[in-house]
Parts: C-alpha cells; sequence; structure tokens
C-alpha cells in the first residue's frame, strides 16, 4: 500500500502540463474494439485506470503497447467477449465496455458492477438504451449477459438523466449499425465529444456530441486512426487548487480552459487573479478569500461533481460561510471526516457540506476514501507546516499521473512510500 508525506506550508510556484484525461482516454480505449486494425492514442495518462482498461483489452484479445504517453491497441485478432469479475472490480467504469463488446462480438458478459466509493453505480440506463438499440439481456447470477442477434439496430433514446457513461456507451454501440441512433437529453461532458472526435477520425458518424442530442448515423466499419486524448480538466483544476491554498503562483500548459468555465469561475470570486489565452492557465493566489455563493455540482456545463472535493480544502482559506452542495453521487463527502482532521471546520448537513470561516491546518495523519477525496488531503496537506501522511494513495493513482512528482515540479515536498 502506497503513502504519500506531503511537507507544507511553502508557495507553489512553476508551470505544469496537464495529462491526458482519464475519462476520455477509458472510452476511447473501449472504442477501439470496434475498429478491425491499429489505433494509435496519444497523450493516454498512465494511470491504473488506464492499465486497467488495456487489460480488458488483452483478455478480450487485443495486442496493447504502451511507449510513455503513446498507446496502440492492434484489436484485430479481438475475439472474446467476457471480462472477468477482478477486473469489473478493478475498475467499475468497464461498464463503458459494453457497448464495444457488443457491437465488436456480437454479444458481451460483464458482472454487474455493484456500488462504487461514491455509492450505489447503477447501470438500468445503459441496459434500457442498448435494449433499444435490439440488444437483448439476461441477468443470471451476478453476470449480465447481452447478445445482439440481428445486429446494432438505429433508434431514438431519450435518457431520464444524461448519464456520461451511458451516452458513451450508445454512441459507441451506435457506431457501425444499421440506420441512425438519436440520443436525447444525451450528456454533453467534453469528454463525449472527445470520443466522438475519435470515432469520426475513424471514419464514424456522429453528430451533435457536446449538445444534449447526439445523432449517430450507423456506418459498416471503422478504419485505423491516431488520436490526441484531450487534457485532464480535474486534474488542471487540482494543480490550480495547489497554487491556490499556498498563495502561489502557477501556470498550467497544454489544459483547455473553454471546458473549465464553471472552475475558473469560481477561482475569480473568490479572489484568484486567473488569466487563460484558451491553451494556458495562470492563477495567482492570496493568504486569504472571500465566500461565494453555494456551489451546487451538476451536469456539464455546471461545476463538476469531480471538482467538488478538490476546491473545498480552499474552504479553510476563505473567511465566512462557505458551503457545497453534491447533487450527483451520493457518498462523495466520505473525505470530509479525514479533512477534517487536519483541523478544517466543515460540517455535513445532507447532501451540502459547510465551512464555517478560515482556519490554520494542521499537518496529520489521513487515509485516501476514494479518488477525488484523496486529492482534497493531498491539497490540505500542502498549506500546514510540517508533515502530513496519507495512506491509501492507490485511489489517487487511478487518477493522477505522478502527482508527487508534478507537485516537486512547482516547489512542493512530496514523496512516496509503500508500507
Ligand atoms: C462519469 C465519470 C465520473 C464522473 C461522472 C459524472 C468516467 C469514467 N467517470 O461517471 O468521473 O463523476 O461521469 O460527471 O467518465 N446513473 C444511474 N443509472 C445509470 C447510470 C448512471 O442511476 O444507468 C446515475 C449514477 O448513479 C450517478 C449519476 O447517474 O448518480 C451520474 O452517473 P454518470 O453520469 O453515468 O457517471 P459515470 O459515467 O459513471
Amino acid at each position: 500500500m502506497g503513502v504519500f508525506k506531503v511537507k507544507g506550508g511553502k508557495k507553489l510556484s512553476g508551470s505544469l502540463t496537464i495529462q491526458g484525461a482519464k475519462n476520455s482516454a477509458l472510452p476511447i480505449l473501449a472504442a477501439t474494439l470496434l475498429i478491425k486494425d491499429k489505433s494509435v492514442l496519444h497523450n493516454c495518462p498512465d494511470l491504473t485506470d488506464v492499465s486497467a482498461a488495456l487489460k480488458i483489452l488483452v483478455m478480450l484479445g487485443c495486442v496493447c503497447v504502451r511507449d510513455d504517453n503513446t498507446v496502440i491497441v492492434d484489436a484485430r485478432d479481438a475475439a472474446n467477449f467476457e471480462i472477468s469479475k477482478e477486473l469489473m472490480r478493478e475498475m467499475r467504469s468497464s461498464v463503458v465496455f459494453l457497448g464495444a463488446m457488443i457491437s465488436r462480438m456480437g454479444r458481451a458478459v460483464i458482472t454487474n458492477p455493484g456500488g462504487c466509493e461514491l455509492g450505489p453505480r447503477p447501470i438500468d440506463l445503459h441496459i434500457s438504451s442498448l435494449k433499444q438499440l435490439g440488444v437483448l439481456v439476461e441477468e443470471a447470477d451476478d453476470k449480465i449477459i447481452c447478445t445482439a442477434p440481428k445486429g446494432i439496430i438505429g433508434s431514438e433514446i431519450r435518457l431520464d438523466f444524461p448519464s456520461v457513461g451511458a451516452t458513451e456507451n450508445i454512441i459507441i454501440a451506435a457506431c457501425i449499425s444499421k440506420g441512425t441512433t438519436v440520443i436525447k437529453n444525451a450528456a454533453k461532458e467534453p469528454e463525449i465529444s472527445d470520443l466522438a472526435d475519435f470515432l469520426n477520425r475513424a471514419g464514424g458518424k456522429v453528430k451533435g456530441a457536446g449538445s444534449s442530442v447526439v445523432t449517430i448515423e450507423g456506418v459498416n466499419r471503422l478504419y485505423s486512426t491516431e488520436h490526441r486524448v484531450l487534457p485532464d480538466r480535474i486534474v488542471a483544476a487540482t494543480y490550480l487548487c495547489a497554487a491556490a491554498l499556498t498563495g502561489g503562483e502557477i501556470r498550467l500548459k497544454d489544459c483547455n480552459a473553454v471546458n473549465m468555465m464553471s472552475l475558473l469561475d469560481f477561482f475569480t470570486q473568490i479572489g484568484c487573479m486567473v488569466k487563460s489565452n484558451g491553451k494556458e492557465i495562470c492563477i495567482r493566489g492570496k493568504e486569504i478569500y472571500r465566500p461565494t455563493k453555494q456551489i451546487i455540482t451538476d451536469v456539464y456545463p455546471a461545476f463538476p461533481t469531480d471538482a467538488g472535493p478538490i476546491v473545498v480544502p480552499l474552504f479553510s482559506k476563505i473567511g465566512g460561510v462557505q458551503s457545497i452542495k453534491e447533487t450527483i453521487f451520493q457518498n462523495r463527502f466520505r473525505y470530509i471526516s479525514e479533512l477534517n482532521k487536519f483541523g478544517a471546520n466543515m460540517r455535513l448537513e445532507g447532501d451540502t457540506a459547510v465551512s464555517f470561516g478560515a482556519v490554520k491546518l494542521k499537518a496529520t495523519e489521513v487515509k485516501c476514501t476514494d479518488l477525488r477525496g484523496g486529492a482534497a488531503l493531498v491539497l490540505a496537506a500542502l498549506c500546514c507546516e510540517g508533515e502530513s501522511i496519507i495512506n491509501d494513495i492507490h485511489h489517487i493513482e487511478r487518477g493522477y499521473c505522478n502527482m508527487h512528482k508534478c507537485l516537486n515540479a512547482i516547489g512542493g515536498n512530496a514523496t512516496i512510500s509503500e508500507v
């Protein structure tokens, strides 16, 4: 088990290049299964979740090679159609492989992803959408068995909720199909547009990605292609917060500010100086910030649920009451009790976490509860004098490439050790 040791109290300054987005890389890797040839993905982050996705591709019969941040997937010989329980458990979002497997192999067997750290993770929208595309679904014990005896047949699908994963599964499943599929109330997250860009580069006909109506005109086949994964907006937000928390000043390179407007607005409203030319973001922090209106997490373009835990440590520097309401995941706030071990003055009120004024955080020992909650603890440690110990960092390694090295590159003092 990995442990992060962070000696905080230093202003961070310098520049960082932002890694590719995990939430883009995962569905795109699933989509490579549709291409009976090689796909080349640049800027593909080296993360445990991405490794799990590559293991799934290998299990399905693909050959995957990583060279630094470039991954090549050769899906010519893919023929298997079952993902093991172990791999499903390793990465619950492996459900995004469902549409790809059914399209390519005509069938798919996965185990029910069940609950995760953030609460129940139902896949009812994925399943009901695939059924509308002609997929037959059976459940036996904990297995979900899908077949498409007549192939994927285009249809109009209205999602009850704009689920990111369900939108991705439908787009991937419908790309090679008979007829046209229209998704209404589709998720609009930038990672959906990135997936559509990848598929269109390979010969797909996906229109409207990034809006609430996505149209997929089925094609007969896709072709070998290369794609650069878009920058990770949540990782970018994490380092912006690191600078803001320590009163430092950093420049992020290779990020996409247009995808981060709700976040950048928040930093500006509390009093950070934020400048951007679109591809780079500069932030200058202060010692103390002013409260702003309640943050309410919601689907894009609203404030992202994944960035909630990232900005909460900053509440300790906000001189007044500041709150955040979570609307997407039930168990998002498990990290708050760990954050309070640093001396944060936070209270949970149902789906809302409230901070009651600025406090000086003190170094302590804590445990990561989940990916973004874990990142929040590292951020809190950065503004404490002395050494903090953060346990169970495997959660963080699911989504951050070399977080300690990135922090040290901007003047931090973080090390990783195994216990
Ligand atoms: C993706 C992201 C995750 C992010 C989330 C919301 C990836 C790999 N993960 O997760 O980091 O936090 O979007 O932006 O891209 N739901 C149902 N039934 C379903 C599907 C979803 O009830 O069939 C519910 C979920 O329980 C959750 C909400 O809808 O409460 C959002 O889920 P969804 O948008 O599907 O998120 P993911 O794709 O799982």
